[in-house]
């Protein structure tokens, strides 16, 4: 395995991006391949053997194409596969889990809420995670439906949006929580307008950052990181329509955004 070989990465679509930009700038040397599955988004709803199924898909698409390492930038490929993955394959994998733990060490007010999929809030792992950081808090949690089709669809600004955030926020709103977990990755994307509609005092959080850290711990245990000088090259692939990945992607250099049928 050759130290400039790209790092993989694989979403149920364009929203793992979000977490992809936070290693591209962590990392501005790694050579990058993303994989945009939005032809079986959401995955959110899928029951765990068919996100397993699609995650060995995916994988097997990056180790075929050489990639040294597998970051999983999708809280639900994450909570539901990422122990059978990292069972049937010698490739490094980094996965994503909702912030609760900071969430909870920080809250002044101990009540926190997390919007995530379904197939997060019921995954084993998120429950495990859950129970050991929130013992002195209360958590509201709340399924995003919704969400993650319109920001595939390209409509994360809409009114659509809006109308539909300030009815998923109502819980929110009401309970009097001062922390917020986006637990999954398309939710940055809407961080801005999910911040207008709730209270200034709730603080909102992603994983984004912390993936990237470890992306950058990991390929130095390795010893994997890659020694080039120039910035690293971006192909970034979607099953379907290529524009709103391409339109999310447009301000990181050398990248190229293309169709692929998988
Ligand atoms: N972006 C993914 C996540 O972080 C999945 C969204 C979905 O496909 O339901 O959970």
């Amino acid at each position: 395995m050759s130290n400039s070989n790209p790092i993989g990465f694989f979403d149920s679509g364009v929203g793992g991006t979000s977490v992809w930009k936070e290693v591209v700038q962590l990392l501005p040397h790694e050579n990058t391949i993303y994989l945009a599955d939005s032809a079986h988004a959401p995955y959110g709803r899928k029951p765990q053997e068919e996100i397993t199924k699609l995650c060995i898909k995916n994988t097997e698409y990056l180790i075929n194409r050489g990639c040294k390492l597998i970051a999983i930038p999708c809280n639900t490929a994450t909570t539901n596969s990422i122990a059978y993955l990292r069972e049937h394959y010698e490739v490094p994998f980094i996965g994503i889990e909702p912030a609760i733990k900071p969430a909870a060490l920080n809250s002044k007010t101990g009540k926190i809420g997390i919007l995530a999929t379904q197939g997060t809030l019921s995954s084993e792992l998120f429950n495990r995670t859950q129970k050991a950081f929130t013992k002195d808090v209360n958590t509201i949690e709340i399924v995003g439906t919704g969400i993650v089709e319109l920001i595939e669809a390209g409509k994360k600004d809409s009114e659509e949006m809006r109308n539909l955030l300030v009815g998923i926020t109502e819980p929110f709103m009401i309970s009097g929580i001062d922390y917020l977990v986006l637990g999954c990755s398309h939710y940055p994307y809407i961080k801005n307008m999910l911040q207008e509609l709730l209270p200034s005092r709730v603080k909102i959080i992603d994983s984004g950052a912390a993936v990237a850290r470890q992306t950058l711990h990991i390929l130095k245990e390795f010893h994997l990181l890659n020694q080039q000088e120039i910035l690293g090259t971006h192909e970034l692939y979607s099953n379907r329509n290529t524009t709103v990945l391409d339109v999310l992607t447009s301000k990181i250099q050398n990248r190229e955004v293309h169709f692929l049928d998988f």
